[in-house]
């Protein structure tokens, strides 16, 4: 029996109308096209505050973070569709995973939600370099 892959997609942007969540939707399709079970989220749906060792020793990982960690263990890869800022990732997208990085434990159980995951990365970007220097 085949095993259908599930994929989580997101953008490193969540501007309105962003490149990136554009060829994250066309990403979407065509993982379902080739037969994965795909899952579509906005990081706009998690939102984090900057990353802050004094604010994790004070009240932990957020919320959105350990909820993004669940998602993430709950499927086998990733698909991240990203601009890139300056050469270099976006602030919203290292936000995200260094505070998911940071989870540690789920109901008392010690996980590690990015260890081992597969992921797929594309660019997208007006700029000259297509955002390469972002995922390169
Ligand atoms: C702070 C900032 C830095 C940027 N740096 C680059 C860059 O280094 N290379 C590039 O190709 N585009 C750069 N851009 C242009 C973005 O790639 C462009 O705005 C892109 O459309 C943003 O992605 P999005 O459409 O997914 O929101 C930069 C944009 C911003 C706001």
């Amino acid at each position: 029996m085949a095993v259908i892959p599930k994929i989580l997609v997101f953008a490193g942007s969540v501007r309105s109308g962003a490149y990136s969540g554009r060829a994250a939707d066309v990403a979407q399709k065509e993982l379902a096209m080739q037969g994965a079970e795909v899952t579509r989220i906005s990081l706009a749906e998690y939102p984090l505050p900057i990353m802050d060792e004094d604010l994790e020793k004070e009240k932990g990982v957020p919320e959105n973070a350990q909820k993004l960690g669940r998602l993430i263990m709950a499927h086998d890869g990733l698909l991240i569709a990203t601009p890139e800022y300056n050469g270099s990732i976006p602030p919203l997208l290292k936000n995200t995973i260094d505070w998911v990085s940071r989870v540690r434990r789920d109901g008392g159980r010690p996980v590690r939600p990015l260890a081992g995951k597969v992921v797929g990365l594309c660019s997208s970007s007006n700029g000259h370099f297509a955002g390469i220097r972002c995922i390169n």
